[in-house]
């Protein structure tokens, strides 16, 4: 008798725990077909677009990079943005955000496991891509029940599938980003074990080649000078590619001519950051230097300033013919692209050809600006809030939602900037917009760079030719690099991952099926 009370109430909250997680199993399924509902019905309701076969004469196989950075969390409200979005004819790299590192094991984890690997978008990619090319549907059809899932399986089937033959759309790599700015208290946690170093080195590499990555790209923001974190960073880049050549000759062989896993850093582009950081030591393991060439003002800042300028303001004349240069008077040395370009080469003796410039494909503002109707220029002033379109970023409005409504694009030639400003809400948005970004590639060129690339990829308007910040590079740069010796092309590199993770891994049906397609009989 006495326990019944107690009986009873263990019951009860048995009760409630199991109603909570039978919510919870339930909540997931309803939230995840409804936004499988989303994705078809916004798919559906775009108009046609002919982005993917546009213009293919202009862009040729060549020398410079395109790179895009595509966040696992495009696909949601409001951005729905998915890799088949993209004119991926354009694009050399598609850098994909973000895998994390775990502090506690070192190991590294999906960064959103739906996104990534769980949802299907075989309906809205069918509807898509049978827009651009009606050929494409039985292909895609045919491979219905092999296709693997999430933004990283559409993104491995549209660089196999011949879609769209000689229309050279396929050949560009993706890149595995491990880090990020929310993950960035878990570095300095995993470098001071050496047990989780190792750890976090071997699930890097595993990682990278189970969900089909060409190479990984290290995002630690930012490595304090302590002494310990920068000498840290300089091991983990030397261990990755070290690890890399070993996988390869695992595959190859060694001695042989064969494609090789790229290793690439999203580098801090203003100086503070990259004075501490050993960059000539890392340069021997570092394929391509990602220079995060933006951000350099926002919310934390004292005046208003432009956030992805490639010049500081004293480099060229505003207005040539009234013979009047006009100087910024509170800029803050290094806070521009150019200066971080220059220290890469000059100061760290990169080769230039290893040195992208990172663009901005959205804004940052600043609201209750203290600026005369008469400015011409909105920089350099006191402000007081951010503003900002973009949920949860204070300050941040995404390129296509810019120009901000009532207002007109401008652009600043000193600063190599876009920006717009209203006068009734005073609001000073600086931006790259069409202008910036063709200027941009003409520096690119002239400088030798390897190419350029965007944070991030949702911000872009896809939809609007003319309005492409992608588009306008690339017709300025006029050559892509592309492929034709890709890691997951390649024969032995099929064999090899269905030896190491068997029939069942993520990418194994589709892998099993390109094999079967060369004549090679199923493991
Ligand atoms: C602006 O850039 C020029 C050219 O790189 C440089 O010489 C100058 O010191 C910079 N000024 C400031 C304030 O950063
Ligand atoms: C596309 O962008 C151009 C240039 O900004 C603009 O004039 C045009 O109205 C836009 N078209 C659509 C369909 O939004």
């Amino acid at each position: 008798m006495q326990r019944r009370p107690w009986l009873s109430h263990t019951v009860i909250i048995i009760v409630i725990l199991a109603s909570i997680a039978v919510e919870m199993c339930f909540y997931k399924k309803i939230f995840h077909r409804s936004a499988q509902r989303k994705v078809v019905d916004y798919v559906q309701s775009q108009p046609q677009q002919a982005q993917l076969v546009t213009n293919p004469g202009t862009v040729e196989p060549g020398q410079y990079l395109s790179g895009l950075y595509y966040s696992n969390w495009s696909p949601y409200s409001p951005r729905m943005h998915f890799p088949h979005d993209i004119d991926l004819s354009r694009v050399s790299h598609i850098y994909y955000a973000f895998f994390l590192v775990d502090g506690a094991t070192g190991a590294l984890k999906l960064g959103d496991e739906w996104s990534d690997v769980g949802m299907d978008l075989y309906k809205p990619m069918a509807i898509k891509l049978n827009k651009l090319n009606p050929e494409v549907k039985n292909d895609l059809e045919r491979q219905r029940r092999i296709l693997p899932n999430g933004c990283l399986g559409e993104l491995f089937y549209m660089r196999n599938a011949n879609l769209f033959p000689n229309r050279n759309i396929r050949d560009f790599k993706v890149i595995m980003c491990v880090g990020g700015w929310s993950n960035r208290e878990e570095f300095p946690k995993m470098v001071r074990n050496p047990k989780r170093v190792d750890k976090f080195i071997d699930s890097c590499i595993e990682t990278m080649f189970k969900y089909g990555f060409d190479g990984i790209d290290l995002d630690w923001e930012f490595p304090e000078d302590d002494g310990f974190e920068p000498q840290m960073y300089l091991q983990l880049a030397k261990r990755l590619k070290e690890r890399m050549n070993e996988l390869e000759d695992a595959i190859f062989g060694p001695n042989m001519n064969h494609p090789k896993f790229q290793l690439s850093m999203a580098t801090p582009a203003f100086s503070e950051k990259l004075d501490i950081l050993p960059i000539t030591e890392m340069d021997k393991y570092i394929d391509i230097w990602n220079m995060m060439t933006y951000d350099y003002h926002g919310e934390w800042s004292e005046k208003t300033g432009y956030h992805c300028n490639l010049y500081n303001g004293s480099t060229k004349s505003f207005d040539e013919t009234h013979q009047k240069h006009i100087y910024s008077t509170e800029s803050v040395e290094g806070l521009d692209a150019h200066s971080a370009i220059e220290h890469m080469l000059n100061v760290a003796g990169v080769n230039s050809h290893k040195i992208c410039l990172g663009m901005a494909a959205y804004g940052r503002g600043f609201t209750n600006v203290v600026a005369q109707s008469t400015d011409k220029r909105f920089i350099d002033k006191p402000f007081h809030g951010v503003g900002g379109a973009s949920d949860g970023e204070p300050g941040m409005w995404l390129y296509n939602q810019l120009p901000i409504q009532g207002t007109h694009e401008l652009f600043d030639p000193d600063y190599v900037s876009g920006f717009c400003y209203s006068s009734t809400s005073k609001t000073f948005v600086g931006y790259d917009s069409v202008e910036s970004v063709r200027f941009k590639a003409q520096y690119v060129r002239e400088k030798n760079l390897a190419g350029g690339f965007w944070w991030e990829s949702c911000g872009d308007d896809h939809a609007n030719q003319s309005r492409s910040l992608l588009n306008a590079f690339t017709n300025e740069i006029k050559f892509v690099s592309k492929f034709d010796d890709l890691m997951y092309r390649q024969t032995p590199v099929l064999r090899y991952y269905v030896n190491k993770f068997g029939n069942d891994a993520f990418l194994s049906p589709f892998i099993l099926n390109l094999l079967a397609g060369q004549g090679e009989a199923p493991h």
